[in-house]
């Protein structure tokens, strides 16, 4: 053939693979979620995330160690709580002698330098298994912000270094801010779960912390997946309302969504590589359909090339050891 335009010639070896690559991951992009328990020397088996544990303090300590030795410097926490401190009000979250409280205490006097995320939402202390106070089967928007905007501060005055509402209640970034800046936390950040979905996809993380919905499900407040527009607006308020970062959620779904939202704002974009895309994948591989490393590292790569700058991942202890692997 007589062909000018030859596109292979610039895949024809691994070295000039590298040279033209577009896509770049960087460890300190990467996030690690990890799941809390009450007790001692807990490492509890999370049936649909092999790999992926419940561990009291002491154990999650080490954890944090392990990832730090790997350049895995940021956590994001959520804690498994017993149903005795579960009510309809998540009274819970407002103890700062509560299980989350403690323990950002612990890993930030331990580990001065990481960079401490945590969760902000009402499900793991509600009986109720939503993000908010439910009244008469609804979920309550404003009386739910209160709560969270506290909820902030126990988080802020504990250690947490960003705190990140996953709840989806209109205005809780703006309650969030001011409630900070009130009480003298201005450099405490907010990451806001701009479009959150109401997704399947989140599965085995209700099993981690046994907080499924009591009934019906999240569709009053996490978004519909046929609408895109619609993320962008909720990126547009919590902008407006103060967000540092802001995040799509889940991420494979939504690659079209990340790249939307990145085209639209200034602020760093998160992506939320969620339970059931970990658990999927560790299925396929265990099942012989595809693997392992290589769908985790195409899929990492995935999401960051559609544009997030920050991917919050089960996969990030491993990822960390194949990027340290492959410095290109
Ligand atoms: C709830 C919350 C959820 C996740 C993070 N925060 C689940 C939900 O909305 O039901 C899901 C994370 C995952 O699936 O990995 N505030």
């Amino acid at each position: 053939m007589k062909l000018i335009q030859r596109p292979r010639r610039n895949r024809k070896t691994e070295a000039l693979r590298q040279m033209v690559a577009e896509t770049d991951l960087r460890v300190s992009q990467l996030v690690l979620p990890l799941f809390l328990c009450e007790g001692k020397g807990q490492q509890q088996v999370i049936s649909s995330m092999p790999g992926i544990y419940r561990m009291s303090p002491d154990v999650l300590l080490q954890e944090v160690g392990k990832a730090v030795a790997l350049g895995v410097k940021t956590f994001d926490l959520f804690p498994a709580l017993s149903e005795v401190h579960k009510d309809p009000y998540g009274k819970e979250s407002l103890n700062p002698n509560g299980l989350l409280p403690t323990t950002l205490k612990m890993i930030r006097d331990k580990f001065p330098d990481v960079t401490l995320i945590s969760d902000v939402a009402l499900d793991p202390y509600s009986s109720d298994g939503h993000d908010g106070i439910v009244k008469n089967g609804k979920i309550l928007n404003d009386e739910t912000v209160e709560v969270l905007a506290k909820m902030a501060i126990v988080h802020a005055q504990a250690g947490a270094d960003i705190v990140s509402p996953s709840d989806m209640m209109d205005g809780r970034v703006g309650a969030i801010r001011e409630a900070l800046d009130q009480e003298g936390f201005i450099d405490t950040g907010i990451l806001s779960y701009s479009a959150k979905y109401a997704s399947s996809f989140y599965g085995p993380f209700r099993e981690a912390l046994d907080s499924a919905p009591k009934f019906g499900d999240k569709k009053t407040y996490q978004m519909d997946f046929r609408n895109a527009r619609e993320a962008l607006r909720e990126v547009e308020l919590d902008e407006l309302e103060g967000a540092d970062m802001v995040m799509v959620k889940p991420a494979l779904s939504y690659l079209d969504i990340i790249a939307d939202v990145k085209a639209h704002t200034h602020l760093p974009v998160a992506a939320y590589n969620v339970s059931g895309e970990y658990g999927l994948i560790k299925a396929g591989a265990k099942a012989g359909i595809i693997d392992e490393t290589r769908a985790m590292v195409e899929t990492l790569y995935s999401i960051r090339r559609a544009g997030a700058d920050v991917i919050f991942t089960y996969f990030a202890l491993p990822m960390a050891e194949w990027l340290a692997a492959h410095r290109n």
